[in-house]
């Protein structure tokens, strides 16, 4: 109750004020983008054509993007690719924002976006979604911040599904995790391959990671 108001109060200021220093560096060429692209490269099979719409759910900083790029645009001549964040003004303790990061990593990337926004605003359609780490039970939500309103897995799975047109990759975190994604699913109707296990030799994580294929077509 105390921790929801806290999250409500430093949410609402964040989003208000999008404070942030400037010009933030990093690493282009980072481990995660790694891991990315080598967890697409295993699981997600585009089809080849002319233009092909992305959608990354949750994208935090976006630290990983151009693993995303380097995977899709081998598919396509043109390639948009989104990146959708409820809470791009969150802060570092360096003081960079999350968008402000963003920024940084989408640089001199044609045709990418990151939306400081919630996913149930967006509403146009998109050929592939990549989702790591949906938050499935309402602990982690609140550790990273977000008021507890935002916690609704299965209305957002709904929409993901929405505005899916041909297919959708879920990384969860843990197994328990895992089966909640599995029955979530279920209950929607949501046709989809269990993919168990998944793993990269690019990054190593503490808790095992599961997949999950959804499929339009
Ligand atoms: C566990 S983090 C995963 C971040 C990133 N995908 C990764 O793998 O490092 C979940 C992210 O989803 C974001 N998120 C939660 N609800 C959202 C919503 N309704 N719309 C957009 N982003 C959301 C959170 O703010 C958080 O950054």
């Amino acid at each position: 109750m105390f921790d929801d108001l806290k999250n409500r109060f430093d949410f609402f200021v964040r989003s208000h004020t999008r404070f942030s220093r400037k010009n933030y560096r990093g690493n282009l060429e980072n481990d995660e983008s790694r891991y990315v692209y080598d967890i697409l490269n295993q699981f997600m099979h585009p089809k080849e054509q002319d233009f092909l719409r992305v959608l990354d759910i949750g994208s935090k900083n976006w630290a990983y993007v151009r693993g995303e790029y380097k995977f899709f645009e081998r598919f396509c001549t043109n390639l948009r690719l989104d990146g959708v964040e409820i809470d791009a003004y969150r802060l570092y303790s360096n003081f960079y924002s999350r968008y402000e990061a963003a920024k940084f990593y989408i640089g001199g990337l044609q045709g990418v976006n990151y939306y400081p926004d919630d996913l149930l605003n967006i509403n146009g359609k998109y050929d592939y979604i990549i989702w790591l780490l949906p938050f499935l039970t309402p602990y982690p939500l609140k550790k990273w911040g977000l008021p507890m309103r935002y916690f609704m897995p299965e209305k957002l799975l709904r929409h993901a599904y929405e505005i899916l047109e041909k297919e959708m990759l879920i990384i969860n975190q843990g197994d328990e995790e895992a089966e909640i994604q599995k029955a979530l699913l279920d209950k929607l109707g949501i046709p989809y391959e269990s993919l168990g296990v998944v793993s990269s030799k690019a990054l190593e994580f503490k808790n095992l990671r599961y997949g999950f294929i959804v499929k339009r077509d």
